[in-house]
């Protein structure tokens, strides 16, 4: 029977009970629950609205409650609805009736609302750990393998020389964003909705900051409807999944086509690469797959968040009770691909050589041409268009840039001098670029420490 049951003459279907209940997925914020229901009580007996005995009766029988939870010697079947109702149903059948006072002054709403918020906590945290720890592997391979000269692309073609340093940065720096973004979501989301009651408070004399602070709640929910009734914190969470998630998987493909043997910049370890059942050769890169295509579950996920909610009137409404599928889902799945990512990273091999003789004289060098125009004291619309024509020239003869003599660059500008030639060096190209925040290796190094610090901090 179910605990709110006085006003029924008859019980729920049966159909109806496997439809309503919340029981499979609120089995995982017992502890969250239970950790609710302890304060609650504890607070309960400190403003006199139960006795010290009454309070340490209702204590043990949560504590037993929670060892047999945590044991699995108790199963709650889904007549119970809710882990809310599955604790009390219990507590009441080891401690008797004294357990009943346990319900004073809340009501579901605000427990759930109250273990969410604590699940979000302890997740959020193992996300960020996560996500330090992918930070952390790419300012490693930085350092290991970061003075290594490719081609950065813009359109997916080769653009201007840089080290490998200087691409990784980016993702780190990305990364690290995303951490921030976590933190201040988490500023949102520590503040106790707990003592809200249904929507409109309680006529008892509670202390929900107390019980914030038993909680470990940074703070309490001002209203007590919105208490309730707010989920944009968890569309906020799964937001902040989505987004990093669309930067994993930025990460992963580059992964996946760097890895192939077009591109042969990266072998990915065994650990994380996976075979073929018919062609022996294979070995695929599916942790980068998986990663990019879990991606498409995490927006899936915030999407249900946020249609959930639109248009629900205030406060609580049981269309809330699917929101803990879709923001489990969005945390857990990030803080795998952060981890698995994290792996790939730690595990896979850079061919170093790979560029070192490819970009010799490649295109891509034809910035420098115009950027040494500009050494000189021409425009630099005038310079590109001067470096456009010898890009012109060379694929005229069927040859890249190692065709140019300074004759031929003096034939298409009276500014090259004996040293123009110097400039088309890869290397020197990535070193000159000594700009804040170029590629240039004192500048690949500096953000390196500003990272560590952070990373420290
Ligand atoms: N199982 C419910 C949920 O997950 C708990 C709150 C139920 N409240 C109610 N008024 N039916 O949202």
């Amino acid at each position: 029977m179910a605990l709110w049951d006085g006003r029924f003459e008859g019980g729920p279907a049966e159909e109806m009970q496997r439809f309503s209940e919340s029981l499979g997925v609120d089995l995982k914020m017992f502890e969250e629950d239970i950790a609710g229901s302890l304060a609650h009580a504890a607070m309960l007996a400190e403003v006199g609205l139960l006795t010290a005995d009454e309070a340490a009766r209702i204590r043990e029988g949560l504590l037993t409650v929670r060892a047999e939870l945590r044991e699995g010697r108790y199963r709650p079947g889904i007549a119970l609805e809710d882990i809310h109702m599955a604790v009390e149903h219990r507590l009441i059948e080891i401690i008797g009736d004294v357990g009943g006072k346990l319900h004073t002054a809340r009501s579901r709403n605000d427990q759930v609302a109250t273990d969410v918020r604590l699940w979000l906590k302890r997740h959020l945290g193992l996300l960020d750990e996560a996500l330090q720890a992918l930070v952390e592997a790419l300012v490693d391979r930085v350092e290991a393998d970061g003075r290594t000269l490719i081609p950065g692309f813009t359109h997916l073609q080769r653009g201007q020389p840089v080290w490998l340093g200087h691409h990784l940065l980016a993702h780190a720096w990305a990364v690290q964003r995303d951490r921030a973004r976590l933190a201040d979501a988490l500023g949102r989301i520590d503040r106790s909705p707990l003592g809200a009651g249904a929507m409109a408070g309680t006529p008892h004399p509670i202390d929900r900051r107390r019980t914030a602070a038993l909680l470990g709640f940074g703070g309490v929910v001002e209203n007590a409807m919105d208490a309730v009734a707010a989920r944009d914190h968890l569309q906020e969470a799964a937001a902040v999944c989505a987004i990093a998630m669309s930067q994993l998987s930025r990460m992963a493909e580059e992964l996946v086509i760097w890895s192939t043997p077009e591109f042969g910049l990266v072998r990915v370890g065994d650990a994380y690469a996976t075979g073929s059942s018919i062609m022996p050769q294979k070995r695929n890169p599916d942790a980068a797959e998986l990663v990019r295509g879990k991606s498409g579950r995490v927006f899936g996920d915030l999407s249900a968040l946020l249609v959930m909610a639109k248009g629900l009137p205030l406060a609580y409404n049981r269309d809330l009770q699917e929101d803990r599928e879709a923001l489990f889902d969005a945390v857990e799945t990030t803080r795998a691909c952060a981890s698995i990512t994290a792996g790939m990273w730690r595990t896979l091999t850079v061919n170093r050589g790979r560029y070192a003789e490819a970009l010799r004289g490649d295109f891509l060098l034809a910035t420098e041409l115009a950027d040494y125009l500009v050494t000189r004291g021409v425009p630099f619309r005038e310079a590109h268009h001067v470096s456009g024509r010898l890009v012109r020239w060379c694929e005229r003869q069927g040859r890249d840039f190692t065709a140019l003599t300074l004759e031929v660059l003096r034939e298409h500008h009276a500014s090259f001098e004996a040293d123009a030639l110097a400039w088309l060096d890869p290397e020197a190209a990535a070193e000159r670029r000594t700009s804040f925040g170029g590629t240039a290796w004192a500048e690949v190094t500096r953000q390196v420490g500003v990272l560590r610090g952070m990373l420290d901090g």
